[in-house]
């Protein structure tokens, strides 16, 4: 069967909350943008926030959304950013493009939502050409106690993510990047919450390419 996403409560929330994310989040937008060219790839693009910081060296993104809320607003505002932006109704495990058909792809604030990681970073893998890159900017599981163990108790409770439209608190997303053959180029790790007292922190920043692993060193 095929997926579906809908969440109304949590896509109204989220587009509302996300309107007024303070300027530290935008800046983390801009830089998980920040040199990307060609044609580009962005999934669970949400409302669209990060479609005013593409540069312009972009030529086209296809923005996937499957939450119909948010992919609304997201039409709303790709109709209103300075460069081409197609919202398609996907999900990131089945992304219905071609082979090697994207220079670029970002992954922002989804690889925690998702309900199979090693599948929708599988289809990026597929969709990318072999010269592309991967940009993320995602939250994981802290290393320190006592958030690791409340950020576990979150997810094994399903507390977390009934709360937050299927999002998980205690991913290891760097290591499932790594695993679906991506080489990280380069990554920070840095603490920051969209609003305390959020359990989604830290937050890692970062590039991957599919050539071979291990090119870059990164902080664990
Ligand atoms: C926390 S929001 C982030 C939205 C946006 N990327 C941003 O940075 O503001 C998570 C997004 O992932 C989307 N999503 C949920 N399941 C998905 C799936 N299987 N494939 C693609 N996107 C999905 C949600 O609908 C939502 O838009």
């Amino acid at each position: 069967m095929a997926e579906t996403v809908r969440n109304p409560l949590f896509a109204r929330l989220y587009a509302r909350v996300s309107e007024r994310e303070s300027a530290e989040q935008v800046e983390h937008r801009r830089e998980t943008l920040a040199g990307l060219r060609g044609r580009v790839i962005e999934i669970g693009a949400g409302n669209g926030r990060n479609f005013g910081f593409y540069p312009a060296d972009v030529s086209e993104v296809v923005a996937v959304e499957p939450e119909p809320y948010l992919r609304d607003r997201a039409g709303e505002a790709a109709a209103r950013a300075p460069l081409s932006i197609d919202v398609v109704d996907a999900v990131a495990g089945a992304l219905p493009f071609q082979d090697a058909s994207f220079d670029a792809a970002v992954a922002c604030l989804v690889l925690c939502t998702v309900p199979d990681q090693p599948a929708a970073l599988a289809e990026l893998r597929r969709v990318l050409r072999p010269d592309g890159e991967l940009r993320f900017l995602e939250h994981v599981h802290a290393e320190r106690q006592p958030l690791r163990a409340v950020q576990s108790f979150a997810d094994a409770s399903r507390l977390w993510p009934r709360l937050a439209g299927g999002c998980h608190a205690a991913r290891d997303t760097l290591r499932a990047i790594e695993d679906a053959g991506f080489a990280v180029a380069g990554v920070r790790r840095f603490d920051f919450s969209p609003g305390p007292p959020l359990p989604a922190l830290p937050h890692i920043l970062g590039r991957a390419t599919l050539g071979v692993r291990g090119s870059g060193g990164h902080p664990r």
